[in-house]
């Protein structure tokens, strides 16, 4: 048996589980299964590597993804620098190459972290960016903002973070002006507010000072079409939702366990 699965807590409707299931039963792969495993406490995490010895590769989500990535033997530079993990390539023993790194760990297996949310933000990102969207707001400055604000460094777009809570780097929502929206050309929502059930929430941005030149972007992808979109495309902007992202870090996550 090939084991997968989904680390997290609480963990209730999960895409992952049902984009992988669909997965194997397509493509005849019997012997592999994707799991739920709801650990409220990282604490656990040792016990469910070591009595699933037929672990191959996991997928970390809320509230774990940083908390995580002590206890893994690498992580890899795209992960590092975004401080998050939400993929976990599982190797079975633990290779000579620890021996030689001196890595010390109680766990039987070899633990990689990755993160697909930044491949599969930019490559749904890409094909929409048009040579006026040089500058974004990010909405939100949890999880899914770091993976979002990395590849819009790596892009060589600025962007500045619109939080609940001003800082050095971040501004409030009440500071976003006329003048601010117009600059800003690229807006992407990394909170949660809009998701299902919640449907007719969106995050308090000053939607009249949208355009057509603006490219709103929702990492939510249910309902396909939140408020946010909603009223940027009644404005005139061009909208994406987050399903692309979603299925294209699902895929990417297949890839590192495959590789
Ligand atoms: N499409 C995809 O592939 C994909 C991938 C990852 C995540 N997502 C989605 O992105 C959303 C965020 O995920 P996450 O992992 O980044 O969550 P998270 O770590 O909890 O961060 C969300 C951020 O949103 C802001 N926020 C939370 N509640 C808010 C509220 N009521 N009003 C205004 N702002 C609020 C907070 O930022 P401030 O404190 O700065 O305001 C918070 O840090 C979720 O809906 C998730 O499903 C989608």
């Amino acid at each position: 048996m090939k084991r997968f699965g989904l680390i997290g807590y609480p963990l209730g409707h999960s895409f992952s589980k049902l984009y992988f299931t669909k997965k194997f039963e397509e493509e005849g792969l019997e012997d592999h299964v994707y799991e739920l495993y709801p650990i409220e406490h990282l604490s656990d995490f040792e016990n469910l590597i070591n009595s699933n010895r037929d672990l191959c590769g996991l997928n970390v989500t809320i509230p774990h993804k940083i908390g995580i990535m002590f206890y893994l033997d690498k992580i890899d530079a795209d992960a590092k620098a975004i401080d998050a993990v939400n993929c976990i390539k599982v190797i079975k023993g633990r290779p000579l190459e620890s021996f030689f790194t001196g890595e010390v760990s109680s766990m039987k297996m070899r633990l990689e972290g990755y993160n697909t949310d930044c491949y599969g933000f930019e490559l749904s990102l890409k094909p929409l960016l048009k040579k006026h969207h040089t500058k974004a707001l990010v909405l939100g400055s949890g999880g899914s903002s770091r993976a979002v604000t990395y590849v819009l460094g790596k892009l060589g777009i600025d962007y500045q973070i619109v939080s609940r809570k001003r800082s050095r780097k971040q501004i409030l929502y009440s500071d976003l002006s006329a003048e601010l929206l117009s600059e800003h050309t690229l807006i992407i929502n990394t909170t949660p507010v809009g998701m299902s059930p919640a449907v007719d929430a969106c995050p308090d941005i000053p939607y009249e000072f949208l355009k057509d030149k603006h490219l709103l972007y929702d990492l939510v992808y249910n309902p396909a079409e939140t408020m946010f979109l909603k009223k940027g495309k009644e404005q005139g902007a061009t909208i994406k939702n987050g399903e692309e992202m979603l299925h294209l870090q699902a895929e990417r996550s297949w890839e590192i366990w495959n590789s």
